[in-house]
């Protein structure tokens, strides 16, 4: 296997980790059974408001001309026309809005680095010192008067990284370095300057975290049998972290990064090598991504260092003000392919951490901290002691937080945050269309969670054998656009047990079906979009969507052109589109300036099949950027 071959990380596992057969009949049977229940069932539940409603053709033509959007939280002030789905390889946003890049794959961060330059493509060294590849999940600090920018590098593509070199392939030793330096997080301070947002070269704070950065293992699994190695038979320090997808924030300063698909890294020298079902279960096997960065580092060949794999797959969380400080991965947090890591302190005082495993037919968590968060005592232990929850949802809109515990799954603690899939299978978690971002309203206790497509939804179980029965929040079968899910922990109280769900919308494409493909009723032809991937809240409570989808614009996703970001009213349902991302890229990662005056936004893997030459036009190699969306009038809109 190749990476330089056209498949997802998801495809990938699909191929290489076949999952529980069940028989044609079987498949058969289930499926009717769950069409019943979704066409007649649910609604009597009360789900008919999201449920696809006959709609007329003028709702269906009226999609350019929305008035603002209802909710009085969303003023005039932030009025904007709907942009119009596009296939152009540029980022277009609305009339009277800008967006340039700010920093893009290879600007070097310090002033003794040449910077990118085409021709000349960076050696390892230098990729160390500059801004990594396919940035994702961001946030912005502030410090001493100083603005840091923290992006995660979640990885590459190869072909584009080795400068169009047709195999995709690394070819030296360096090359494989410069690849696991690409990776990872880079730290830069940006300021604004002349009506324009620059990288100060030569911070303090500047600085690369990558696959080799060593880093301390925190929490209940630190120390485990399970993570000691050759290298670190104590097994509580590893190097590096990779495949950095979304992010967090903490309310004392530091960033969460969130490791995702860090399976496809690893591979077996011994094509005999014997996969353990707990290897299985994460899509860890014989075969890696074709990174090969088991010919420079042994730890990643399986069957020479088989626990190296169980070091990764967790939260890391970094003080980007202070880089002396130890980088630690919080295993308490659960082993999975974090998605992201949104982190909201309840009422009551406890550290509440939700989080997506991003897999088809895996699971929504979330941890709340045994202390509580008192501002000037210390936080050591917030992220280190605590309960990890799962979600199970009940088709009465219901829905129940269970904890993973020894008294629950029957493991010991460590245990449960290393293989945390397997113990929430054991408690019978709801198998989920693949959660991607959580977000939490700032005013009101209220959570959303993008689900983003799972097309094995009613076909087959997860990898551990988990039904992924249709119905409740994963109401379609074979579900190629995906949906987003709302919940309302009860009483307000995110440490809550129970909570009320809805869908706020379910993705689909109104032009080309009139069945449940074509989504639920806000979604319309000026604003269809399809897999919902990064998601958050501003400050006035408006959610931002952000979508990793297909761009072919044909067949189910005619009219949907590009990836897009689109701004929802979790309260009346609308949806509007604000902003078209280039050719074949993904919009990924969000955050704002403290004024509210930029938005920075993620653009990610353009051209990822040779489609773009983003940011520049011609004949030039594409580069995934962070982007500053601003408004001509320089006035804030967030
Ligand atoms: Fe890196 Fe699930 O997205
Ligand atoms: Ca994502
Ligand atoms: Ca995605
Ligand atoms: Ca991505």
């Amino acid at each position: 296997m190749n990476i330089a071959d056209d498949i997802s990380f998801d495809d990938f596992d699909e191929r290489n980790s076949p999952r529980d057969k069940t028989t044609g009949f079987d498949l058969i049977i289930e499926r009717a059974l769950s069409r019943r229940e979704f066409m007649g069932g649910v609604i009597s539940f009360g789900l008919g408001q999201f449920l696809l409603s006959t709609r007329s053709a003028s709702a269906k033509n009226s999609h350019l001309n929305f008035t603002a959007l209802e909710d009085t939280k969303m003023n005039n002030s932030f009025a904007f026309d709907a942009v119009v789905a596009n296939g152009l390889d540029t980022v277009t946003v609305p009339d009277g809005f800008v967006a340039s890049p700010v920093v893009k794959w290879g600007d070097s961060l310090f002033s003794g680095v040449s910077n990118f330059d085409e021709t000349n493509p960076l050696t390892a060294e230098m990729q160390r010192q500059s801004f990594g590849d396919n940035n994702d999940g961001m946030s912005l600090f502030t410090h001493e008067g100083r603005l840091l920018l923290v992006v995660n590098n979640e990885y590459t593509n190869n072909r584009v990284f080795f400068h169009n070199r047709e195999s995709g392939k690394a070819e030296t030793e360096d090359d494989l370095q410069k690849n696991m330096a690409a990776h990872g997080v880079s730290i830069c301070e940006i300021d604004f300057i002349d009506g324009a947002w620059r990288l100060i070269s030569d911070s303090p704070f500047n600085r690369r975290i990558t696959a080799m950065t060593e880093m301390e293992i925190a929490g209940p699994a630190a120390g485990h049998d399970l993570l000691k190695t050759r290298d670190d038979p104590a097994g509580l320090s590893v190097l590096g972290t990779f495949n950095n997808c979304g992010n967090g924030v903490t309310p004392w300063g530091t960033y969460l990064s969130c490791e995702e698909n860090f399976n496809g890294y690893f591979s077996s020298s011994d094509p005999d090598f014997d996969v353990t079902p707990e290897f299985a279960r994460y899509g860890i096997g014989v075969k890696g991504w074709g990174y090969d960065w088991n010919k420079i580092e042994e730890r990643f060949d399986i069957s020479l260092e088989p626990n190296e794999a169980n070091r990764f797959g967790y939260v890391v969380e970094i003080d980007p003000k202070d880089p002396a400080r130890a980088i630690k991965k919080r295993t308490a947090l659960g082993r999975f392919k974090h998605e992201n890591a949104e982190v909201v302190v309840a009422e009551n005082g406890h550290v509440v951490v939700y989080m997506g495993d991003d897999e088809r037919g895996e699971f929504l968590y979330k941890y709340v901290s045994d202390g509580t968060y008192v501002e000037g005592v210390s936080t050591s232990q917030l992220l280190n002691k605590g309960v990890l929850y799962v979600a199970k949802f009940y088709d009465d809109l219901r829905g129940a937080w269970l904890p993973l515990t020894p008294e629950t799954t029957g493991m010991p603690l460590a245990e449960i945050c290393i293989h945390t899939r397997l113990a929430a299978s054991k408690v019978g978690a709801t198998t989920m269309d693949r959660p991607e971002w959580v977000a939490v309203h700032p005013d009101r206790a209220e959570c959303c969670c993008a689900l983003t497509n799972n097309k094995q939804r009613g076909v087959k179980p997860n990898k551990g054998g988990d039904e992924q029965t249709v119905g409740g929040p994963n109401p379609r079968a074979k579900n190629v656009y995906g949906q987003i899910l709302k919940w309302q922990p009860d009483k307000g109280d995110h440490t809550a047990s129970g909570f009320q769900w809805s869908l706020f919308a379910l993705a689909g494409n109104p032009q080309k079906h009139s069945d449940e493909k074509a989504g639920s009723r806000k979604i319309n032809s000026g604003n269809m979009f399809n897999a919902p991937d990064g998601l958050s809240f501003d400050s006035k409570g408006r959610l931002w969507i952000q979508t990793d989808g297909n761009y072919t614009d044909s067949g189910d996703f005619e009219g949907m052109g590009n990836n897009q970001m689109l701004v929802g009213d979790t309260q009346t349902g609308e949806i509007r589109r604000f902003l078209v991302g280039p050719r074949e890229c993904e919009v990924t990662g969000i955050c704002w300036s403290p004024d509210k005056a930029t938005l920075f936004v993620g653009i990610q893997h353009p051209g990822e099949k040779g489609g773009s030459h983003y940011p520049l036009m011609g004949e030039h190699l594409p580069r995934s950027a962070v982007v500053a969306v601003r408004r001509e009038d320089g006035q804030p809109f967030g």
